[in-house]
């Protein structure tokens, strides 16, 4: 999505005979996100990919939320999560609706087996860990801060180099984007923009998997996972070119946006989704007029949800937060900095607070996972007396 990208070898035209060295064909198949009119890729596998050995039925995935509570503002405690499963499998719900889906993981565990998630783009935040995502488009290193941002359809794999590590998925039912603002009519990065193509890394080397190797690929669609048996390994594309294919961004690669007084929430947007935006706070130099304010003023966010997820604990405007802290905002009522804030910021000149927010415009439901992190007194972190 972000540009044209390749990989590997690929025959001067599509739809051609592509040969291998033993003179048989390799099999081309396009990759499409939307259609065949929206991003598209095409690979070229060395077996059949439509061949499967056989599946076994994993169930339902359970997307159900907890029922409707009173008003008022929500502080989740990430931390308290105990390391657990893989980075699917270890995958606690807290909240979602019918846009997009926000887990949180603290994985104990190296994935077995690939996984695909045919229903949703992810959009992966690496908190605190290292490793290598292995795809169908080729191996990506990440490091702290990273964002993976994952198509859907993709087989994938995260090999991490130490365990355990703290990660945040979101699912998007529609497609994840760099915003539209930030691109001209070419797709191409506008100066204005917080980071440029540099800051994108697609793939960067392709390893094929040659011989018929067994492999097993957890499958997501239709709300279930299905393990699907192949008598080969997935990962047998020894090219391909287009515009979809996993990428890594990182949050120390967005250059803010300051200004003179304060800036609203939007010059942070990192992505866009359907009914919903990811925006990255990062460290930055401080409103420069003599009597600035520098820490966002009381808003009524009337028509979304806001939820921001504090990778430090450095966040001037909010007390009581602590590092793995995820505050959730509703819609409906006004938020802002807790009493003392403001005085206490008055004269900073530079913010050294991280944090990922999302917010979203139809409400976002609590699920079960969040029932024993929630700190229940954090609405009355803004009583006067
Ligand atoms: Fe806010």
């Amino acid at each position: 999505m972000p540009r044209y990208h390749r990989l590997g070898n690929l025959p001067h035209k599509h739809h051609t005979q592509f040969r291998k060295p033993d003179g048989g064909l390799y099999t081309e198949q396009l990759f499409s996100t939307r259609g065949f009119s929206g991003p598209m890729s095409t690979l070229y596998h060395i077996h059949q990919p439509t061949e499967v050995g056989g599946w076994e039925d994993r169930g339902a995935i359970n997307l159900s939320y907890l029922g409707d509570e009173p008003l008022r503002h929500r502080h989740l405690k990430t931390a308290r999560l105990k390391p657990c499963g893989d980075a699917v499998s270890g995958r606690v719900l807290l909240m979602g609706n019918q846009d997009v889906t926000w887990s949180q993981a603290h994985i104990a565990e190296q994935m077995e087996t690939y996984y695909k998630n045919a229903e949703g783009d992810e959009c992966l935040f690496i908190h605190n860990g290292s490793g290598k995502l292995e795809s169908l488009f080729g191996t990506i290193s990440f490091h702290p801060g990273d964002y993976l941002v994952i198509p859907r359809g993709t087989i994938y794999k995260l090999v991490f180099d130490v365990l355990p590590v703290k990660m945040i998925a979101l699912v998007s039912f529609g497609p994840i984007e760099i915003p539209k603002r930030y691109r001209n009519e070419y797709g191409q990065l506008l100066e204005h923009a917080p980071y440029t193509e540099r800051d994108i890394r697609g793939p960067e080397s392709l390893e094929t998997h040659e011989a018929r190797e067994a492999t097993s690929v957890l499958i997501r669609a239709r709300n279930r996972l299905t393990l699907y048996h192949y008598p080969y390994h997935p990962l047998d594309v020894v090219g391909w070119d287009g515009y979809v294919f996993p990428f890594a961004f990182s949050i120390h690669d967005f250059s803010p946006i300051t200004g003179k007084l304060h800036m609203p929430p939007p010059i942070h947007q990192t992505f866009q989704g359907n009914g919903f935006v990811v925006c990255s706070f990062c460290p930055r130099m401080l409103d420069y007029h003599p009597d600035a304010i520098a820490i966002p003023y009381n808003h009524s966010n009337v028509d979304s949800d806001e939820v921001l997820y504090y990778v430090n604990d450095k966040y001037g405007a909010r007390k009581g937060i602590e590092e793995g802290s995820i505050t959730l905002h509703p819609l409906g009522i006004p938020h802002g900095p807790q009493p003392g804030a403001v005085e206490a910021s008055l004269g900073a000149t530079r913010t050294e607070e991280l944090a990922v927010m999302v917010d979203t415009f139809h409400p976002f439901k609590l699920a079960a996972g969040s029932t024993g992190i929630e700190d229940p007194e954090y609405w009355k972190s803004w009583l006067t007396s």
